[in-house]
This record gives C-alpha cells, structure tokens and sequence, in this order.
C-alpha cells in the first residue's frame, strides 16, 4: 500500500530547475531513502511533501488523501498534513527544557494537559531520552539534541515521518550508531518514513528502498542491493559506492562476450557483459573489491589484463591498490600491502558496460542555501 505518492513533481526557482518530472511511491511502514550530491532536489522533494514549498506541477498523496495537485489547485496546509518534520539544524527552542520542546505541536493542538503529559513521556521513553525531560537543550549532546527533534516530531502522532538530513551534525562515530537506532525505533514504529543524505553508506544500510537523485531527477529507484549491484546508469554506478568506470572500446560481440580494449592499450580483454553490449565506444564498470590481483599462470586466461602499480592505500581493514591500464586508473580493493610492479589483473565474470560519458550530468556548482522554516 502506499502511504506517500508523488507525481510528476516539477519546481523551479528563477532558472534553476530544482524538480523534473519527480514520481515517487513510499510504501506503508517503509523507509525510503532520497540520496543524490547536493543540489540535486532532495530538499526540495521533502519541503513540497511537508507543504513547506509550492511545487509548480504535479500531484502529491499522503495515504488516500491528495494534498497537492498543481492542476486542481489543491494545496492543504503544512499543519493539515499529518508530517513529522525534522530538519538538519534539529530547531529545537532553546528556551524551552525537552519536555515542552516535545510537548508543544500537542499544546498547538489543544491536547489537555493531561494527555499531552503521557505522551511526552511515551515519546520521550521511545527516544530513550526518559530521564532527561527537565533539561534545557544546552545541557544536551548534540546526538541527545536530535532525539529531542525526533521525539517532537513523532508527539503527535504522524502519519509520515521526514527527515533531512537528520546526521549531518554529529561525528562519524555518533552518526553509525543513531542510523541503527533510528533504524530500529522507525521499525518498532511502523512509521513511514522519507530520509534524506547524501551519505551513500547511510542509505545503504538503513533503506528499504533508495531513491537516487541527480540534477532535480529520479535516476533509479530500488533496494539498496539493486542500486548498488545493478546500476541504471554510470552516475548511479558512480554515486552509490566507488566503481572503475575504465574507458575504451567493445571491439567484438559474441553473445554475451565481448572483447574490449582498454583506452591507451591495444590488447583485448574478454568479458561477459551484463545486458547486451554493442560495438563501439564504451565504459566498462567495475566494482574495485570485484577486480582479482592474479598470478603470472593466469594471465591468459578470461577477463585479465596486465597492468602497471601506481600507487597504495592503507584503509584500516584493506588496501586500496592503483593500477594503471592504459589511459585508465583502476581502484583495487585488496588486503595485499604489496603487489608485483606489472600485476595481472582479473575482471569480475560478469561486467557491464556503460555509454562512453554521456549520461554523466555534470554536477550542479551552486551551493545550496540551509534554510530553516
Ligand atoms: N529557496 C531557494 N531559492 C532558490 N534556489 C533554491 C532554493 N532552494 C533550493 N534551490 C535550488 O534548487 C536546487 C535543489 O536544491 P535542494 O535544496 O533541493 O538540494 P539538495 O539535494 O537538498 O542539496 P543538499 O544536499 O546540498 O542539501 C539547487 O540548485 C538549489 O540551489
Ligand atoms: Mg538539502
């Protein structure tokens, strides 16, 4: 069932198209994750969700009830909306102790006072922030701080849960443990839940489904699994984890093999490619921990290609070997510290083969404004 269903969302501002044609359906219960670098409508998607922006076309639904349809002139108000809203900044009011910073989208809705006491306790128990009702947000951690904004936006029971960017203020460390903990309190919920990051590994490990985002565009819309593994393009590919993208040409298609020749060398490398592959100018993608350092004794066999040792990396749990082939440098994943000064490289049985650059959009330069409502 859907809870949240966007159509053909469009939105500019002035010359800049922040939302192309953004059709997105959140299931019931499920969080759903919009990734993509900055600028590219992330925001913008949630805010005209929220009703906090006025998109210019399109339709948006919360359950069975349309709250925007540009061409009907349907727009109901953020309040009316039934949205818990948290924002990266947290906006918690800094003169209020956490209790009445919870309590008060209750208190703008005339809960009495009695009501409005259990289900701050209720919510405050569920952030796991119990004991700490008295205080004053300058006497909170700044992952406390964005308990208290989730605690507040979960007061009131509402029917979507959105969050952008909710993390951006906490360190590395901090940010691990509350994407598990959010995880588990959405979960325990039930709630459906929007998240917004451009932390590729953020939504990866929390999502059920990903929304890849680039230049105001759905560019695939998956389980984390799908877009990780099976890319709908080279900016997806690039975006979500690290991938060679090694140009060069397809020179021979035998069904699904394929003999491509690196840009700069001239022998050929047999590969299966995944999904057809036609003559002509290509990118072959290639994960770095899907890329074998092998042997001398394989060196003719499917898929190698012999290469020079440029550079490595020490990163904690492996190497990060470069190989240059050609023209290309190739990102290695490998435990090994040191490998011989040509190796042979072996590519993953299967690979696939993207166009040569041109569904790469450029990335938008201007630096988007963090604006609070
Ligand atoms: N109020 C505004 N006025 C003018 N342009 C805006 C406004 N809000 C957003 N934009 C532009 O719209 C585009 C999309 O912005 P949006 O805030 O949705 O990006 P985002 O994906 O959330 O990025 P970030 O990761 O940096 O937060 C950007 O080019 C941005 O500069
Ligand atoms: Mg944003």
């Amino acid at each position: 069932m859907a809870e949240l269903s966007i159509t053909s969302l469009g939105k500019s501002f002035g010359d800049v198209r922040a939302l192309d044609s953004v059709t997105i359906v959140a299931e019931e219960g499920k969080l759903l994750t919009l990734l993509g670098p900055s600028g590219c409508g992330k925001s913008t998607t949630l805010w005209s969700v929220a009703g906090l922006h006025t998109p210019d076309t399109g339709t948006i639904s919360i359950g069975d009830r349309v709250v925007y349809d540009a061409e009907r002139r349907v727009e109901v108000p953020p309040e009316d909306r039934q949205c818990g809203v948290v924002f990266q900044s947290y906006a918690i009011w800094p003169h209020m102790s956490v209790a009445d910073n919870v309590g008060y989208p209750l208190k703008l809705r005339k809960v009495a006072k009695a009501e409005r006491r259990n289900r701050i306790e209720e919510v405050l128990a569920l952030v796991e922030l119990d004991h700490l009702g008295g205080r004053y947000p300058h006497e909170l951690s700044g992952g406390q701080q964005q308990r208290v904004a989730l605690a507040r936006s979960l007061a009131y029971q509402p029917r979507l849960l959105l969050l952008d960017e909710p993390f951006s203020n906490l360190d590395a460390k901090l940010r691990e443990r509350a994407r598990d903990w959010l995880r588990d309190l959405q979960q325990r919920v039930g709630i459906t839940t929007v998240f917004v990051t451009h932390d590729q590994d953020e939504a990866l490990s929390m999502s059920d489904r990903v929304v890849v985002m680039n230049a105001g565009r759905v560019a695939q819309i998956g389980t984390p699994e799908e877009v990780y593994g099976d890319p709908a393009d080279g900016f997806v590919a690039d975006f979500v984890g690290s991938i060679n993208l090694v140009p060069g040409e397809i020179v021979r298609v035998d069904g699904d093999d394929a003999d491509f020749v690196v840009e700069g060398t001239s022998d050929p490398v047999r590969v299966r490619v995944d999904g057809g592959a036609r003559v002509g100018p290509g990118r072959l993608g290639v994960r770095p921990e899907a890329i074998a350092i092998v042997g001398e004794g394989d060196a003719d066999r499917l898929g190698t290609v012999r290469g020079i040792a440029l550079e490595h990396r020490f990163l904690g749990d492996h190497y990060r070997q470069t190989i240059g082939v050609g023209n290309a440098r190739v990102s290695v994943q490998t435990p090994l510290a040191s490998i011989p000064e040509h190796p042979v490289l072996r590519f993953p049985d299967v690979c696939k083969v993207f166009p040569a650059s041109t569904d790469q959009q450029p990335r938008p330069s201007v630096p988007t404004p963090q604006e609070t409502p």
